[in-house]
């Protein structure tokens, strides 16, 4: 459970955070290596694109720096290449097993999975709406964030 690929549907708001934000969290408690992060897009409008100017805007106003990411679209490889693929909301997830092959569906998870005392299951979407959605976003995205970090803390020294 080592290579983690966090996966929306743009690859350019949710999944970039998720990606710098389980970084840093993963970083600070010594989990980086053996962890390793990537994030994808269902969809392929944006591939190449740096994350959106308001999502980097939010993640830098708590620290982590994600101008550098490039978005990309998954490919059916990525689930051999992966340990998990974490989707954002209920829609990535079911795109997600449409294209997992035989066997890896396993390795798909719900994000908020990994906070639950959280009141939604789902990272909604900010992109049409204005910074505070991606404030909103964030906070569930830490939470998540450290939730996975005990989980794979618990898997490292098992
Ligand atoms: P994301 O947000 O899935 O969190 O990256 C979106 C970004 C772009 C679009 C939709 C959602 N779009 O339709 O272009």
């Amino acid at each position: 459970m080592k290579r983690i690929l966090f996966v929306c549907l743009g690859n350019i708001c949710r999944s970039p955070m998720a990606e710098g934000v389980f970084h840093h969290v993963a970083a600070s408690r010594g989990l980086v290596p053996p962890v390793e992060v990537d994030s994808a897009g269902t969809g392929s409008w944006h591939v190449g694109n740096p994350p959106d100017g308001r999502a980097q805007a939010a993640a830098a106003a708590r620290g982590v720096d994600i101008s550098a990411q490039q978005a990309r679209q998954i490919h059916a490889d990525d689930f051999a290449d992966f340990d998990l693929i974490i989707a954002m909301d209920r829609s990535n997830a079911a795109n997600l097993e449409a294209l997992a092959p035989q066997g890896q569906r396993t390795k798909i998870r719900l994000f908020l999975d990994f906070a639950p005392t959280a009141t939604t299951r789902e990272v909604p979407d900010p992109y049409y709406g204005g910074p505070e959605g991606f404030d909103q976003a964030l906070d569930l995205i830490e939470a998540a964030s450290h939730g996975l970090a005990e989980y794979i803390e618990a898997e490292v020294r098992s």
